[in-house]
């Protein structure tokens, strides 16, 4: 049998360099290297909790569906689509609503750090709290069980909310009998050091991001950014820095250490970001190119979702047909 690999990801902005790198870049290559079966799907339902604006949600889901076909997912290999495509999930949604403690719901990250924020503030600790934050991961347990995933590939941040389907599952096989899948969380190795524009790591908060699908002039300003210390050309550099360590993501192995070699040499730091700028923009190019080709195709998109929904569908039906008849609603 074949392993059911599912994740879901929140259109909440455009993607950068450091989003590329640590997150899409492995998840593509995850789906190339394996038999596994494996489902992406936009949350835009996820986003909800924080969107409130219908240009935002539009614009945001757009961008999440090129960019991870620019960046190479595969529609014939991945089952890629939209949450909302997939009406089932929120039908389980509300049937797992009725086998989860509510208590489980007060210790989840999101609402707890929400809560401690507001106590801080000297606020009401519920000040600013909707419910579909609050039930956020019973609508991400919704999304995982409805396909009986065996793995779901999430940054740690998401670990816990994976922790929580499993119980969600948990709990209702003890009351229904054994239904549901218990799936697993599936946390990938930092492979790179993602570090931003000021050595820090990089993130959106921090303003220090380097976007993924900028026009070229962008990149190279975003690049002329970088924090560097002020040694003056000929003399050594150091290579622990943000902009060798952005320039070996891009460049290869053996590229990455003649440039290293270049930096103790005296490579001065404006020649030096001229030439990351070129390594980007070699890599980034034909991405780019595909990406705005996308966006400006949108009725393809929207039938590669819908395509991609269909054949969601096909197997979110006979979960809930399987839930259905465990609750005695047929
Ligand atoms: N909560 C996830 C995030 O913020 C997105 C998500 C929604 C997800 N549903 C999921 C991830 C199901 C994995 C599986 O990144």
């Amino acid at each position: 049998m074949k392993n059911r690999i599912l994740t879901g990801v929140k259109p909440t902005g455009h993607s950068h360099v450091g989003n590329y790198f640590g997150a899409i870049k492995p998840a593509i290559e995850f789906t190339k290297q394996q038999e596994d079966e494996c489902f992406y799907f936009i949350a835009d339902y996820h986003a909800l909790t924080t969107l409130k604006n219908k240009q935002e949600m539009q614009e945001y889901t757009y961008d999440i569906a090129c960019t991870w076909l620019a960046c190479g997912v595969d529609p014939n290999k991945v089952v890629f689509y939209r949450q909302s495509n997939v009406p089932e999930t929120f039908e389980l949604n509300w049937i797992l609503c009725n086998v989860t403690p509510k208590g489980l719901m007060n210790r989840a990250h999101a609402y707890k750090a929400c809560v401690e924020k507001n106590e801080a503030a000297g606020e009401d600790r519920d000040a600013g709290v909707n419910m579909g934050l609050y039930n956020y991961p019973i609508l991400m347990a919704a999304d995982i069980i409805l396909f009986d995933s065996d793995f779901v590939p999430v940054g740690l941040d998401q670990k816990q909310h994976v922790e929580i389907a499993r119980d969600i599952a948990d709990y209702f096989n003890r009351k229904f009998g054994k239904t549901l899948k218990l799936p697993e969380p599936y946390i990938q190795k930092e492979t790179a050091t993602l570090v931003g524009l000021d050595g820090r790591k990089m993130s959106k908060s921090y303003g220090n991001t380097i976007g993924l699908f900028t026009t070229e002039e962008q990149l190279r300003k975003s690049i002329n950014r970088i924090v560097t210390d002020s040694r003056m050309p000929g003399e050594p550099k150091d290579t622990d820095c943000p902009l060798f360590k952005l320039y070996s993501l891009f460049a290869g192995e053996e590229k990455s250490q003649e440039f290293a070699k270049k930096l103790q040499e005296g490579l001065g730091w404006g020649e030096a970001k001229k030439q990351l700028f070129e390594v980007a923009n070699e890599y980034l190019k034909p991405m780019r190119e595909k990406y705005f080709y996308y966006q400006s195709h949108r009725d393809e998109v929207d039938k590669i979702l819908e395509e991609g929904a269909a054949k969601a569908r096909i197997i979110a039906r006979k979960t809930l047909a399987r839930v259905r008849k465990a609750i005695g609603v047929e």
